[in-house]
């Protein structure tokens, strides 16, 4: 099959309840899974994991942790994109060595420029990130609220904001998956209808990672679309403002 633009692929790629019996190339998956990785995301934590299941073992129990429901049942393989916030203290450590690379590397150094791109992750970050006691979570809130009043500040800083975070980069690389694997005559059908605690045993993750979605994978079926793509027209969507 011949390789799709993106806007071909992103066409193509319809949710697909029903894949067919013909077995799909793994690695080629795998090329599709680190083309999720190259996905923005927020600060470039990369707090996200993907797991590949690929056995039959794995495959039957995590279909049965998803109901059973078709797009599981027929999927020759899965996907797991798990939100990794718990992760952050490792993720900040390689961005810092990456950070320090750059700047060995740099034909030109400027200490002071260097200082603040290390401060931003050795203060800013976690202050971001690190669980908060009930006082210091009112006083956060309560300093928004009053710098609020005469300058923009960042307000999304609750524990629910860092999860919808989460959630959203991670998002943002399993829609650059499914993408790809159109790119590539594969189909995929976002998944989350499922029971995420059994996931989580099966995958052996800590009760700190949530599952994003699953993706069942394979090549469709001829009943494998249940209709015409329906979306809203673009004039009730779109604002020109
Ligand atoms: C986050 C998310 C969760 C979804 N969960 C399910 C699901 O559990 N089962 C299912 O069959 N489809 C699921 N879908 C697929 C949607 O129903 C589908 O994307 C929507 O109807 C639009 O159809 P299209 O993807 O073919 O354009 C999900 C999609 C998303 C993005």
């Amino acid at each position: 099959m011949k390789k799709l633009s993106a806007t071909e692929a992103i066409r193509y790629r319809r949710s697909v309840r029903v894949q067919s019996d013909v077995p799909i190339d793994s690695a080629l998956v795998k090329a599709c899974i680190a083309n999720a990785t190259l996905a923005p995301n927020s600060s470039n934590m990369q707090l996200w994991e993907f797991y590949h299941i690929t056995s039959e073992e794995a495959n039957k129990n995590i279909k049965a942790a998803c109901f059973n429901q078709p797009a599981a049942r027929t999927a020759q393989q899965l996907i797991i994109p798990v939100v990794r916030m718990d992760l952050w203290k490792q993720r900040i450590q390689a961005l810092k060595e990456d950070l320090i690379a750059g700047f060995e590397k740099a034909k030109e150094r400027n200490p002071e420029k260097e200082a603040k791109a290390i401060a931003y992750l050795d203060d800013e970050m976690p202050e971001i990130y690190q669980k908060k006691s009930w006082w210091e979570k009112f006083r956060l809130q309560r300093n928004i609220r009053q710098q609020g009043k005469t300058k923009a500040v960042y307000r999304e800083v609750s524990a629910c904001d860092l999860r919808i975070i989460g959630q959203r980069s991670t998002a943002l690389a399993a829609q650059n998956f499914m993408i790809s694997m159109a790119e590539v005559g594969y189909d995929t059908c976002p998944m989350e209808g499922y029971d995420s605690l059994r996931i989580k045993e099966i995958l052996g993750l800590p009760d700190t990672a949530e599952i994003n979605m699953v993706i069942g994978c394979g090549i469709r079926a001829e009943n494998g679309i249940y209709g015409d793509q329906f979306r809203l027209p673009l004039e009730d969507v779109y604002f020109e403002k």
